[in-house]
């Protein structure tokens, strides 16, 4: 028996990290290292359903990707960090899975149906695409997780993967456990224009901004709209800069600031270089990791290597059930 529950969680390689992503899923997932026996990967054939016209892309932020998991704190001691296409069995499994998946389940998935109407710049046309959530519970259940740390955008394919696992053990035998989701609890992080934080929007605040992008990034956030000059008295409570200061800044300071920002006696510019200097201070622990990682290619390779192979190992053992289970020789 294993001694404590496994969990697994994967992310696409689409771009660089920003503190939406640290805040929404990698200090959760740093948190949960010690409690739970923790698979974490990144998902590049998943990226390859919407970016097949540019896989080099893909390819290009892998690496980075790691880099950012390293600085915020994933360790390769305690975690198995690896990348999907290096465990070549997800695509076997993949294939067994779609096999047993009823179409309908798949065009009733709501991400489904809400990319392929929202996104017109890309031909999601495909049967990659539709069938997204099949190569998403074969990732899962590979390694028999009992959890899913995800966003709750993707309880739906925790849930398709449920159904998924359930079938295959109604079909062929008890070979798989069904996962369940385990819900972020995220603070949430607007990106400087107010909007959601995405690269698409450019409005994020990346984990490889240096501090001096990072002062000139929150410089530019927008703050109370209704505050037009120094002496007007500000709202913090509609101010994303407050926002901020309540994650980044002392209970105290948070406090001082909503006083003063409600009877003008605080400066937005000012008000922002205290949060800046915060936040700042705040990343310092994953700048000094970032730079370590980063002057060490080699070694960040490595890691993803040696992760990918252990993680390999698993997968051999959950393939050599499959193939019997369904008695397709190897
Ligand atoms: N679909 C996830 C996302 O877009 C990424 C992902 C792929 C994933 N496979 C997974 C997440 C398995 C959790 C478990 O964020
Ligand atoms: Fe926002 Fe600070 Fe300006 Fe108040 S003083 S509106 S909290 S930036």
């Amino acid at each position: 028996m294993r001694s404590k529950k496994r969990i697994l969680s994967g992310m696409r390689p689409t771009g660089p990290l920003h503190l939406g992503n640290l805040h929404g899923a990698l200090i959760n997932w740093v948190e949960m290292q010690d409690p739970y026996d923790c698979f974490f990967f990144i998902a590049d054939w998943h990226a390859l359903t919407s970016d097949y016209e540019n896989p080099g892309a893909i390819t290009g932020y892998v690496d980075e990707m790691m880099i950012d998991w390293l600085s915020a704190g994933l360790d390769p001691e305690k975690s198995t960090l690896f990348l999907q296409s290096l465990v070549p069995e997800h695509a076997e499994l993949f294939l067994f899975l779609s096999m047993i998946t009823p179409v309908p389940w798949l065009e009733r998935n709501p991400t489904y149906k809400d990319q392929i109407v929202q996104i017109d710049n890309k031909d999601l046309s495909t049967f990659g695409f539709l069938g997204y959530p099949v190569l998403q519970a074969a990732d899962i259940i590979m390694y028999k997780a009992n959890g899913v740390p995800v966003g709750i955008d993707q309880v739906p394919h925790v849930e398709i993967t449920r159904e998924i696992a359930r079938r295959f053990n109604f079909l062929y035998g008890d070979v798989f456990p069904e996962p369940e989701a385990i819900l972020t609890q995220t603070a949430k992080i607007l990106g400087l224009d107010r909007r959601k934080m995405s690269k698409s929007y450019s409005n994020a605040i990346y984990l490889s901004d240096t501090p001096d992008v990072i002062a000139k990034k929150v410089a530019q956030m927008i703050t109370d709209p209704q505050r037009m000059r120094r002496t007007d008295p500000g709202n913090p409570d509609v101010c994303n800069v407050f926002e901020f200061h309540k994650i980044y800044s002392d209970p105290a300071t948070t406090q001082t600031i909503h006083h003063q920002c409600r009877h003008a006696q605080i400066g937005c510019v000012e008000c922002k270089q205290i949060m800046a200097g915060n936040l700042i201070k705040a990343m310092a622990p994953l700048h000094e990791r970032r730079a370590h990682f980063k002057a060490k290619p080699a070694l960040v390779k490595e890691i993803i290597a040696s992760g990918s192979q252990k993680a390999r190992a698993v997968a051999r053992q959950t393939m050599d059930q499959v193939r019997a289970a369904i008695k397709i020789k190897a």
